[in-house]
């Protein structure tokens, strides 16, 4: 995005309105800070989730989840954050947050926030297991990648949420005439869900080049075929649609060779992230 149409009035005024940008809770930054510090335990950044019972809920809600097979083994964050570890505490914090913020819009007009949290969940499983066996991307690490597939489409959620029936019409015509969505969210409104969604990284602190992974998660070609970091998430993106259409052919063809190179994978590494997306997609039903 230019900068002139990031200044773009409308966008200007969907940041403004009632909506606005949610910001990441406060438990949230304070355990992100205590998992970067050595000296600090798994139990005490447990206990700090805790402290937040609405929040912890959640965390011990996901964390029994099929996702994560605890399947309601866990009765405590502390006990989350030891069996889990760390760095999927972050995740399922960090999942949980956004969760939150979000939870009463259910199904308003056609959009459906339970189908697109889903698939979410889905790019972020695949966007994490690509890059813990990609040989040319290292920086952002796996679970980075994981927090940047879970929002990378969360830009639509600030446009149903802030241009109501305006975004719902632009909703129906693109499936309708099987339209690319972000090609009607800029024809109607002169940006798309990924202009929002970058900012909304940003505001999170999230690395630059999450921010612009998620920018660029649709294209320009140029920006995938330059920019590893980018690759790896609009292609994940891409295999997601394809599984989700039942279709591992369209799936597999998504990671051809100049893209493994470009990345990378091997073709054993994308049958182990075949298997590995099978078994979420079983576990979450
Ligand atoms: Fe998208
Ligand atoms: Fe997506």
């Amino acid at each position: 995005m230019t900068l002139s149409s990031m200044s773009h009035p409308a966008l200007q005024k969907l940041l403004r309105n009632r909506t606005s940008i949610p910001t990441i809770p406060e438990t949230v930054r304070k355990i992100n800070a205590l998992i970067e510090d050595p000296d600090v335990g798994t139990a005490e950044i447990g206990a700090v989730v805790a402290e937040d019972a609405p929040l912890a809920a959640k965390v011990l809600r996901i964390a029994n989840s099929a996702y994560y097979g605890l399947q309601g083994d866990c009765v405590s964050t502390e006990q989350a954050s030891t069996v889990l570890g760390l760095r999927v505490l972050r995740s399922i914090v960090t999942q949980a947050a956004v969760f939150d913020r979000f939870e009463d819009i259910s199904s308003v007009n056609g959009f459906s926030f339970e189908e697109m949290w889903q698939h979410s969940l889905r790019v972020a499983h695949t966007t994490q297991a690509i890059a813990r066996r990609s040989r040319v991307v290292s920086q952002p690490t796996p679970d980075e990648f994981y927090v940047c597939g879970l929002v990378h489409d969360i830009g639509k959620v600030i446009m149903i949420d802030g241009l109501g029936a305006d975004y719902a019409r632009c909703l129906n015509r693109a499936r309708r005439y099987a339209y690319p969505l972000h090609l009607v969210e800029r024809e109607e409104f002169e940006f798309s869900h990924t202009d929002v969604g970058s900012i909304v990284a940003a505001r999170w602190d999230l690395p630059e080049k999450v921010c612009h992974a998620i920018q660029y998660h649709h294209g320009p070609r140029e920006k995938v075929e330059q920019d590893p970091v980018i690759s790896l998430i609009a292609h994940a993106n891409l295999w997601v649609h394809g599984m989700e259409q039942d279709s591992e052919d369209a799936a597999r063809a998504v990671f051809d060779e100049q893209v493994r190179e470009q990345l990378g994978l091997t073709e054993e590494h994308i049958d182990e992230i075949l298997e590995h997306t099978l078994a979420i997609w079983t576990g979450a039903g």
